[in-house]
């Protein structure tokens, strides 16, 4: 959460820092500022809410700036302290010479705050940051020397940080230090950069070096130079940014979410290419670095993730299992991460996460790794800290996802465990032939039924509509959309706050069904042909007999749905282990509608945060 941006170079500084936070926006915004070095001087603007109030106090106060050469930018997700001015970064030492902003969280704060308040530091804001920013400055003090300062000050700190720094009397350089946060430096002929993500650079640089934890950056403007905790410099590998900047603008659409949304069907195109061309050739998945004799003997598989990536893994387990028989146990990041496990040497570990950077995944994968378990990462972002612990890394290839709520990251998930579960079965070989082969012939038609459903949404608007003002939903289904139907409820709550809720169809009626009457919706999904269409069907009975309005979002053409339901969201035949990949962008769709009729921010929907990395 939080995003940074640090610039030295020839540009307008002030707007570079703020395309950059724009950019960054998705990652938080609570509240936002800049520290700028202009005159000799560090000028601090900041600003509460969105990025548009920074621009307005920037504005405001534009006469007061000369020319810029170096500056510090943030965005902020509130940990520590609530969201407001004094809490905002970046954060000053007693004499204001020094500027921090900082991303993670300070796990000792409070006894380094203590010690440096009898120091004689005095405490403005109620944030860990400020810690820092009065730490490196009592060491600036001493060495007059920013890079050993930070260097110092860093070895003290227990917990996550991102920092960047600017000190007046050391004019030439920003120094950036990480551990457990993301941070990568964007080079630049005559300008460099140092970001918390990618967007904050890729409109003025692909030439990205990645930070390791407990690795300094002294940046300036024609060098950069990389040191670890002790100060020896370390060579690291320069990296090609795989984005192109167009894929930060929103091309049309109202919103990020809609036009991600709408991406859907090249994506699963693209992800599919290379991997399944031919129905009668088998999946090819060059990325799992198991051999094909592990995989034969391969008896148990863990799936752990957070969120809508949590949602993917329901799915992927529903289907190895259906499909390559291989027990797979589902897990919640933050719960793995605090019980005894039973993970060993001979588990393969899945890890799922559209950003790469969730902390508790990451965490879980570490104790994975720790007791030996082969790693297998499905990730948007093959550029992030969770690919860099994989042995097998599945990149879904989705393109940057701006929205904060997820959607063609989640197909694109979903996709691969497709993909992955076929993959296990060819090589288990006791799955029946002819119903893999059907399979992969349907796969290959899902992004045409996903182009049906965007080619024509008035169903969905209208829906949305005749459902905006109700206050409570329950989305229910059963086996593999179960899965689809606690995404469809996240999205919903996520995008527009309303309280909707996912259930497993048949335990409606061992609770949740006292809370049924005409002011709670129902959403059934019923995919005919399946094994649960008549259950929930009968579920669905139950919900109208307490007066519950009816949603149905079905491929069912038995006229007699039209009679029971209130409202009917049709989507194009697909069998029942396929349909969440088509199933689940009706929901996204009815989600961003009722958010736009109520005339939420849809993209950056309040409290949350695209990448969430603190625990
Ligand atoms: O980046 P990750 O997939 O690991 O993130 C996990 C969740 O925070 C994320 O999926 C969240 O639930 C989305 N905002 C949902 O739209």
């Amino acid at each position: 959460m939080c995003g940074i941006v640090g610039y030295i170079g020839y540009r307008n500084v002030t707007d570079v820092i703020f395309k950059g936070l724009t950019n960054l926006e998705y990652r938080g915004y609570d509240s936002a500022g800049l520290a700028l070095r202009d005159e000799n001087e560090i000028k601090i603007y900041k600003s509460l809410g969105k990025l548009v109030n920074l621009k307005n106090e920037l504005e405001k106060r534009k006469s007061e700036l000369k020319n810029p050469v170096s500056g510090i930018g943030h965005i902020r997700w509130a940990t520590h302290g609530s969201a407001s001015l004094v809490n905002a970064h970046p954060h000053t030492c007693n004499c204001g010479k020094l500027a921090v902003v900082h991303n993670g969280i300070i796990e000792n704060y409070k006894e380094l705050r203590e010690e440096l308040i009898k120091k004689g530091c005095i405490f403005k804001s109620q944030t860990d940051t400020e810690t820092i920013a009065h730490l490196i400055a009592h060491e600036y003090a001493n060495t007059k020397n920013l890079e050993n300062a930070v260097r110092n000050s860093v070895k003290k700190l227990q917990g996550a940080y991102a920092i960047c720094v600017m000190h007046k009397d050391s004019p030439d350089e920003i120094i950036g230090a990480r551990k457990h946060a993301p941070m990568l430096i964007g080079i630049g002929e005559n300008e460099n950069f140092i970001a918390s993500d990618t967007p904050a650079i890729i409109e003025y640089t692909k030439k990205t070096i990645y930070l390791d934890d407990n690795e300094i950056a002294i940046v300036t403007k024609n060098r950069v130079k990389i040191t670890d905790i002790n100060g020896n410099i370390i060579e690291k590998r320069i990296e090609i940014l795989p984005w192109e900047p167009v894929s930060l603008s929103k091309l049309g659409y109202k919103h990020f979410m809609l036009k991600e949304i709408h991406e859907q069907p090249d994506v699963i195109r693209n992800e599919l290419s290379g991997k399944l061309y031919d129905i009668d050739a088998n999946v090819i998945l060059n990325e799992v670095k198991l051999n094909a004799e592990t995989l034969k003997n391969l008896n148990k598989i863990e799936i752990i993730a957070c969120g809508t990536s949590l949602h993917a893994a329901l799915v992927g387990k529903y289907i190895i299992e259906d499909l390559a028989g291989i027990s797979v146990e589902v897990e919640a990041s933050s719960e793995y991460i605090y019980r005894k496990t039973t993970t060993n040497a001979s588990t393969l570990v899945i890890g799922v996460s559209q950003s790469g950077e969730t902390a508790d995944t990451i965490t879980a994968i570490k104790q994975a790794k720790e007791k030996g378990a082969h790693i297998l990462i499905i990730t948007n972002r093959p550029d992030s800290n969770m690919a860099r612990l994989a042995d097998s890394l599945i990149p879904v290839n989705a393109g940057i996802e701006v929205s904060v709520a997820a959607t063609k990251s989640y197909t694109a998930q979903l996709i691969s465990f497709y993909l992955l579960a076929i993959y296990l079965a060819e090589i288990k070989t006791h799955t029946n032939k002819e119903y893999i082969k059907n399979l992969k012939h349907e796969l290959i038609q899902v992004p045409a039924k996903i182009e049906e459903i965007l080619s024509d949404t008035t169903q969905i608007q209208a829906c949305a509509k005749q459902f905006s003002s109700y206050k409570n939903f329950i989305y229910i289904a059963r086996g593999v959309n179960l899965a689809t139907a606690l995404e469809g409820a996240l999205k919903l709550k996520e995008i527009s706050y309303i309280n909707a809720t996912g259930y497993a169809a048949g335990e409606l009626k061992h609770g949740p069904i006292a809370m049924l009457d005409e002011t709670m919706p129902v959403l059934s999904i019923l995919i005919p042909g399946g094994i649960t269409y008549e259950k929930i069907l009968s579920n669905s009975e139950e919900a109208k007999a307490r007066n519950a309005k009816l949603i149905a979002l079905t491929s069912s053409d038995d006229g007699n749905i039209a009679n029971l339901f209130d409202a009917v969201i049709k989507i194009p035949k697909i069998s029942e282990i396929l349909s969440p990949a088509v199933a689940c962008v009706p929901l996204q769709l009815l989600a961003y509608y009722i958010a736009e009729f109520l005339g939420k921010d849809v993209d950056q929907p309040r409290n949350l945060a695209k990448s969430v990395t603190v625990e």
